[in-house]
């Protein structure tokens, strides 16, 4: 029997330097696709893959994200009062039962590993996910999902992979199945962001992981690796051998919103996926065609 995964972890300390001037005082994970922040279609994800308790790993600024969760009187009073019912409904998506979510500080930006070690004490003793948001993923079944079925069946722990150019391994982490073919593969190693030439495979690691709390022991060490940061994929690394490791290539197409072409690419694909905008956009966009 495995335990169930309750928590998930939104790293959502980054500077989000590559979309300045908007970032000075707009947290990147506010960015809108279409009409929702990058960060409700991360919870919204989670949520749909039956997690409970939500914690962010913050830093200065970041207070936004708090308000945009949080209930606003003032905006639901003057909605009800003019008898907007659609616009209501579209508010309770951002209104979680209290006491869900949780958000603790990240005081020094040292990477992505300690990020989630900065959650230790929220998530506790037991198995949780980390769920990047500017990895935005459209599917049929929600990733965390899918994952989530994965790690059902096999226990351990269940990161989310996609082949990529073999030229971009050095933005990825990069996991060595040891030239096994099979969906969900088992992990032999990881290895944050390596050059081409030095890469197991092209088999990069995307934003979503489910993860043993004995990560924490790894990362409670405090080393640092590719880029001088303290890296997940390095205490990630240590589980394998000691837990069952997979990776599974998910089914859905995933759009990098850390990056200006992904974000631009990630609106068009879910304004044309929309029910309601999808058809007059798409007419709209053939004057872009050429
Ligand atoms: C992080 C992880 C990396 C992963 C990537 C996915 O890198 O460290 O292993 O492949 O997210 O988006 P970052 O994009 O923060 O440099």
């Amino acid at each position: 029997m495995t335990s169930p995964v309750r928590k998930a972890v939104f790293p959502v300390g980054g500077l989000g330097t590559r979309f300045l001037p908007v970032t000075k005082a707009v947290p990147k994970e506010m960015l809108p696709v279409v009409d929702k922040p990058l960060i409700q279609y991360a919870v919204e994800e989670a949520f749909a893959a039956g997690i409970e308790d939500f914690i962010f790993v913050t830093s200065a600024g970041k207070a936004a994200l708090e308000d945009h969760f949080g209930r606003n009187h003032q905006l639901e009073d003057a909605l009800a009062a003019r008898g907007k019912a659609a616009e209501l409904k579209v508010l309770q998506a951002t209104m979680p039962e209290e006491g869900r979510f949780s958000y603790t500080r990240q005081q020094q930006p040292l990477g992505l590993g300690h990020a989630v070690w900065c959650a230790r004490n929220l998530v506790g003793n037991e198995p949780f996910a980390v769920i990047l948001a500017d990895d935005l993923i459209l599917s049929q079944t929600p990733c965390l999902k899918q994952m989530v079925d994965v790690y059902n069946r096999h226990g351990g722990n269940v990161i989310a992979t996609m082949a990529v150019p073999h030229e971009q391994t050095a933005r990825y982490g990069v996991i060595d199945a040891g030239g096994v073919q099979a969906n969900p593969v088992p992990v032999r190693a990881l290895v944050e962001k390596p050059a081409p030439d030095e890469a197991p495979s092209n088999l990069a690691v995307i934003g979503r992981y489910i993860l043993q709390p004995e990560v924490f022991s790894f990362l409670e060490r405090k080393e640092t690796g590719a880029g001088g940061e303290i890296q997940l994929t390095d205490a990630m690394a240590k589980l394998i051998g000691d837990q069952p490791f997979h990776g599974l290539d998910f089914e859905g197409r995933r759009f990098d919103c850390g990056d200006k072409i992904g974000f631009l690419e990630a609106n068009i694909a879910y304004a044309l996926a929309r029910d309601d905008l999808g058809a007059a956009f798409a007419e709209r966009l053939k004057e872009y065609a050429n």
